[in-house]
């Protein structure tokens, strides 16, 4: 069973997708361990209590720089033996050393369909308010693991959810959480906890049940 550490910022319906799936048998090879806040006031610290998870606080704002917070989460992430470590609604940037130190072993949900509106500046609502601006007809989500490149790293599923003529940033937010992200998110850690999920040169392969990968297959290696 791998250890997954979920890290959260605010209101927490990503940990709660991921916590749901977990009750209902659908990450087999996981259990939700730890739950770290980058905010003491996080609304994700009381699901997760309710849920009986522990949860640590490493509050941004007592740590002087990036470098210094990354340090401590990089303690704690193994203290708690993290196998697995998921950006839920995960808004403090953290530095190299810890992409270098859980390598293909994090993954973050981001509310669009990276490559479009992502990286530095493009979060929570503010995705949504660009993609109305650029009036795109889909939006969606994206689930990728985590590099030193702000929402660059391999892809693992992606998710697309149309726009609605109307739509505000906010209900356009609600309908790409419901229909996407609290879809994808839980699928991702399923798959990575079910070793199913090898990344090739910057490309994610989803392995079938029994190991094997689709392009083994077309190839007839099988
Ligand atoms: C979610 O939409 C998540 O995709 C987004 O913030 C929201 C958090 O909601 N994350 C980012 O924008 C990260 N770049 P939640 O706390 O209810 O899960």
């Amino acid at each position: 069973m791998l250890n997954i550490v979920v890290l959260v910022s605010g209101g927490g319906t990503n940990l709660q997708a991921l916590l749901d799936a977990e009750r209902a048998g659908q990450i087999p090879g996981g259990k939700i361990t730890c739950v770290i806040a980058s905010r003491p006031d996080a609304y994700a610290l009381t699901r997760a209590e309710n849920a009986g998870v522990p949860t640590r606080v490493l509050a941004r704002r007592e740590y002087p720089d990036v470098h210094a917070y990354s340090r401590a989460m990089v303690q704690a992430l193994q203290e708690e033996k993290a196998d697995l470590v998921i950006y839920a609604g995960f808004m403090t940037i953290l530095d190299e050393s810890v992409c270098r130190a859980f390598a293909n072993k994090m993954m973050n949900v981001h509310p669009a369909l990276i490559p479009s509106f992502c990286g530095k500046g493009y979060y929570g609502l503010h995705v949504h308010e660009a993609a109305l601006k650029k009036g795109v007809k889909v939006s969606g989500a994206t689930v990728h693991f985590v590099t030193e490149e702000c929402d660059g790293g391999p892809i693992i599923l992606q998710k697309a959810v149309a726009v609605e003529e109307g739509d505000t940033p906010e209900t356009l937010q609600r309908r790409i959480m419901e229909q996407a992200e609290w879809k994808i998110l839980p699928r991702a850690a399923a798959l990575f906890c079910a070793g199913r999920l090898r990344v090739e040169d910057g490309i994610v392969h989803i392995l079938e049940e029994n190991g094997r990968d689709g392009k083994e297959k077309q190839n007839g290696t099988f």
